[in-house]
């Protein structure tokens, strides 16, 4: 990576000063082609941990290491030129000392090329995130739903529905902005809260599950394309790519099967001029 196409990127600053102006666009991206299409219309792309369960087939997002977010972060890298890209920092690799996040984090940042790690900022997190952006690291936080706490929860849902945990949220947000966060996730809760964190933080927050009071939205890419038969309530399906996929796959095995498939035009003869040839075009 060039310095040059550093420059060119969207910046955590230019995200931070659009607070409460122009909402923020955001999907996650795992792997480059992917990434290439969504750059143009995204602000942020997050190689988010999502990976374990969405491209991986892991139960949860627990089972996630530092190796599978680098190989993701730098194929998201080689994808995009233009989005801000933000690495999610994987379950164990930032709770037990700031120095442990500091040390993760800036692997993260040199090994991929992004600019951003992404943490699930509980309380206990302000400390990790002071530590790194003093010392060069920007950081997006994550309250709400934390899915790296599933086997705390029992159960992946909407979070916030008691007094005590409403106030537990927005203590875990205000706390992540005061301890530098460029921009704050919010995941999985009711409008009026997400409606309270936004007004109180001086951050943008990007809402998944959390209404459209957030300063910006992200969605989990294979969630909104519709590759998956089940999506949460959140999600907008914004395409049906199951079942695209699934036809196009009958189609193709049913012209092997009758060996209709190659025709003419996909096939190789000699005393033909052919063209060059591109792997997978
Ligand atoms: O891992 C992820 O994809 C995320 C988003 C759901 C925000 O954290």
């Amino acid at each position: 990576m060039s310095a040059q196409t550093a420059a060119k990127r969207i910046s955590t600053a230019d995200i931070a000063a659009r607070k409460g102006g122009e909402p923020i666009v955001c999907l996650t991206a795992y792997d480059a082609p992917m990434a290439s299409i969504l750059d143009e219309q995204c602000d942020i792309l997050l190689v988010g941990d999502s990976l374990g369960m969405v491209v991986h087939g892991l139960p949860s997002t627990v089972g996630v290491t530092m190796e599978m977010m680098i190989l993701h972060g730098q194929a998201v890298m080689r994808g995009s030129a233009r989005a801000l890209v933000v690495v999610d920092m994987p379950f164990g690799s930032y709770e037990a000392s700031p120095e442990t996040a500091f040390t993760n984090a800036t692997r993260l940042l040199k090994e991929t090329g992004a600019q951003a790690v992404k943490l699930e900022s509980g309380r206990y997190a302000a400390d990790a995130i002071k530590f790194m952006v003093e010392r060069g690291v920007p950081v997006m936080g994550h309250v709400g739903l934390r899915p790296q706490a599933i086997n705390v929860y029992g159960a992946f849902k909407a979070r916030g529905r008691t007094t005590a945990e409403r106030a537990e949220i927005l203590a875990e947000a205000e706390a992540t902005a005061g301890a530098g966060a460029f921009a704050i996730v919010v995941e999985g809760v009711a409008e009026d809260l997400a409606r309270e964190i936004t007004e109180r933080v001086r951050v943008p927050t990007i809402g998944i599950g959390a209404s459209s009071c957030c300063d910006g939205q992200i969605l989990v890419t294979p969630d909104m394309l519709g590759v998956f038969d089940w999506t949460p309530k959140f999600v907008k399906r914004y395409a049906s790519l199951r079942a695209s996929i699934k036809e196009a796959v009958d189609q193709y095995a049913s012209e092997v099967r009758r060996r209709s498939f190659p025709e003419a035009a996909q096939v190789y003869r000699l005393g033909q001029p052919s063209r060059p040839v591109k792997p997978g075009a």
